[in-house]
């Protein structure tokens, strides 16, 4: 009787999960909120009111973005240090990890990257990415031709890296993904997927899972 208390309980729970998940899903394919895209959105407005071209956003390169950051572990110490991953990490981790097809792996030809302990929208990004002569001629060279943004939190909490990596690779035959879709790669966030995702409060999922884990808890506790 007593757990026949505790089994509706979850029953119930369950059908929460499923209603939230659904939720989750519907916003999901809504791909305006991503603020990776508009990060290059304002990279590509600023190239070409300077008049540079605009860059195709790769979803590929912009995978591999998120992953060169996952590679300072949230160490923002090591960031502007001259520190960066290995180059054979591209090869190594990154694609893998991606799902990119490695032979299409393409030259990078430049890279920005900021760290803060709070989230900066992506204008504020922008700014404090192009902080010298040295970045603003990185943002406006003419050699590249595509462009693959990411941010991220650190498990989805700060700090807040930013990256942009820049390629002169062809559009449509560099940093490939198989059917153009990446590999799961959360927490965080990257350009040119068609896919909803808030910089700044991607732990939600989590969050949610967590609160209806500890209601099961709680109800099965007060029940026996
Ligand atoms: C482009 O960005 C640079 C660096 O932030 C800034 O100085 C410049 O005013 C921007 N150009 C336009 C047209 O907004
Ligand atoms: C652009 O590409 C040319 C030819 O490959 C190279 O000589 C030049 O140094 C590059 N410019 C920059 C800013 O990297
Ligand atoms: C690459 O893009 C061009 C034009 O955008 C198109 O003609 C060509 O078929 C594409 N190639 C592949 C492999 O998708």
């Amino acid at each position: 009787m007593e757990s026949s208390y505790c089994f509706l309980h979850l029953f119930l729970l369950l059908l929460l999960l499923l209603l939230l998940l659904f939720f989750s899903l519907t916003s999901a394919t809504d791909s305006k909120n991503n603020p990776a895209d508009q990060l290059v959105a304002v990279i590509n407005s600023n190239r070409t009111s300077h008049k540079s071209s605009s860059l195709f956003d790769n979803a590929g390169l912009g995978c591999i973005a998120l992953q060169y950051i996952k590679a300072y572990q949230g160490q923002c110490g090591e960031v502007g240090d001259n520190k960066k991953p290995p180059d054979s990490s591209f090869v190594d981790t990154f694609a893998p990890n991606c799902g990119v097809e490695a032979s299409t792996l393409a030259p990078i030809t430049g890279r920005l990257l900021a760290c803060q302990s709070t989230y900066p929208p992506p204008e504020e990004a922008f700014n404090i990415l192009i902080d010298s002569a040295k970045s603003l001629q990185i943002l406006h060279d003419k050699n590249h031709t595509e462009v693959g943004a990411a941010v991220s939190g650190t498990d989805g909490g700060s700090p807040y890296f930013w990256c942009v990596l820049f390629s002169n690779g062809k559009a449509n035959s560099s940093f490939v993904l198989p059917n153009g879709v990446a590999k799961t790669v959360r927490p965080g966030c990257f350009s040119g997927n068609d896919d909803d995702c808030s910089g700044a409060s991607s732990l939600s999922g989590g969050l949610w899972t967590m609160i209806v884990g500890v209601l099961v808890a709680v109800a099965c506790v007060v029940v026996f």
